[in-house]
């Protein structure tokens, strides 16, 4: 299969109607930065996606062209410029709302996945301190109320609910881990009628696991809490239906599914947008001024303070586009052979320990792995002087690294882009290391 005339590599369906398959050779000639050569005129190995994902050359057009093309502010212009960007702005929000089963006035942009997940948990301090007026109590928090949490979640959907406990006088609480680090569903039982929030990922950031989602909403409902998805793994590399899934709230970013940085994306369910309190304050989200106060728009707008990120707006929903043309079945499916591939490569180097589940159900094709006696800064400098990127550090998840008694681990994590000899590579330079520093292979 070969690259589309509009740059996007298709995927095609395989005979005797078998999942699609993916031609992960023909994606990678749609993304100008893989071509590079470094590390002494070697190919780019990039295994990062689970830190930022590369960009098809039809993403970094829209955003060029739109530049290049009109370039006005949105929702304030009355002029032909200012129209046309409104109209891709919400074209924008349509495609992306269509990519993740929502409508289009459940999805409000933010800077990025973080900012989202900050806007739901200063939505509840604010609440709590009587902004939003009665329509926003219903998200107010006292003592003796609980959030729960997870302790696989990176800091993004950590800190800012140790924030709404302090601000709020609620208690956090969390769901514990495995020992392969899933979320224990044992633990569930820790939601009660005392909780009020559940936040949780859907795709570990780390170990790459799939949290089971539908029972988490079960035990949620049954309680009467809000549930808060962190999805800004998953969105980029599984097909994801938010309206299915039951959540009342999630997050994601555009620079993870192959968008521009600077934007992400919130979702929340019509209704409660409907009463949440706004978040950040100024112009375009307001309806009337005066030098005593204010009335703010309904949501979206009401959430979208001041200038927006419009060229990166438009370029996310081309990345959507392009997803959607690869199709997230053949994504995800071409994924786990890749994930298959990695755990292989991880188990056949002698002293390198995998963290996280050691199979391919349930996991994104995100290992992460320790090597016996040395320091994966280390790691990561040997694997980069062989052309190999990777994530080194804690990778913004303390806590799961401590569940596995270790302070940081080396993540090799993929892409649409990713093809079998990236892991070939990854594997020979990963058998280098520990050679390199006199340490028997
Ligand atoms: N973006 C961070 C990562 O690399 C959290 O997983």
């Amino acid at each position: 299969m070969s690259s589309t005339t509009d740059g996007i590599a298709a995927g095609s369906h395989a005979p005797g109607g078998a999942a699609p398959r993916l031609d992960a050779d023909a994606v990678r000639a749609d993304f100008p930065v893989l071509a590079r050569r470094l590390a002494g005129d070697r190919p780019l190995v990039y295994l990062d996606s689970g830190a930022t994902a590369q960009k098809p050359q039809v993403v970094i057009d829209a955003e060029s062209s739109f530049y290049e093309t009109l370039n006005a502010a949105v929702h304030r212009g009355a002029h032909q410029l200012a129209d046309e960007a409104t109209q891709l702005y919400e074209a924008a929000r349509e495609t992306v709302a269509g990519f993740v089963g929502a409508q289009p006035d459940e999805i409000v942009w933010t800077k990025n996945a973080t900012e989202g997940l900050n806007l739901v948990a200063y939505s509840f301090i604010n609440a709590t301190a009587g902004r939003g007026g009665r329509a926003a109590q219903r998200f107010a928090l006292s003592a003796g109320d609980e959030i729960v949490v997870t302790e696989a979640e990176h800091h993004a959907n950590l800190v800012p609910w140790q924030e709404v406990a302090a601000h709020t006088g609620a208690t956090l609480r969390w769901l514990t881990l495995t020992e392969d680090g899933r979320i224990d569903p044992a633990s569930l039982d820790i939601v009660t009628d005392r909780t009020r929030i559940v936040a949780f990922t859907h795709a570990q950031n780390v170990t790459g696991a799939v949290t089971d989602v539908a029972p988490i909403v079960a035990r949620a409902k049954e309680v009467g809490a809000y549930t808060v998805l962190d999805a800004c793994q998953s969105v980029p590399h599984l097909p994801v239906d938010l309206g299915a899934l039951g959540v009342d709230f999630a997050a994601f970013s555009s620079h993870k599914m192959l968008g521009p940085t600077g934007v992400g994306a919130l979702y929340g369910r019509r209704e409660l947008l409907a009463d949440l309190p706004p978040f950040l304050t100024g112009g375009s989200m307001v309806e009337v001024v005066t030098m005593e106060s204010t009335t703010f728009m309904p949501p979206p707008a009401r959430f979208e303070a001041g200038s927006q990120m419009i060229a990166q707006v438009v370029g996310m929903a081309k990345a959507a586009e392009y997803l959607t043309t690869l199709g997230m079945d053949a994504v995800a499916a071409h994924e786990a052979e890749i994930a298959a591939l990695l755990l292989d490569a991880v188990r056949s180097v002698p002293g390198v320990r995998l963290l996280g589940p050691d199979t391919t159900d349930s996991r994104l094709a995100t290992v992460a792995f320790d090597v016996d006696g040395v320091h994966p800064h280390d790691v990561g400098q040997v694997l980069d002087a062989r052309g190999v990127a990777v994530r080194v550090g804690h990778h913004c998840a303390q806590p799961i690294h401590r569940h596995f008694g270790v302070h940081a681990s080396t993540r090799a994590s993929a892409g649409p882009y990713t093809t079998p000899d990236d892991v070939a590579a990854f594997a020979a330079a990963l058998a280098e290391v520990r050679p390199f520093f006199g340490l028997e292979a």
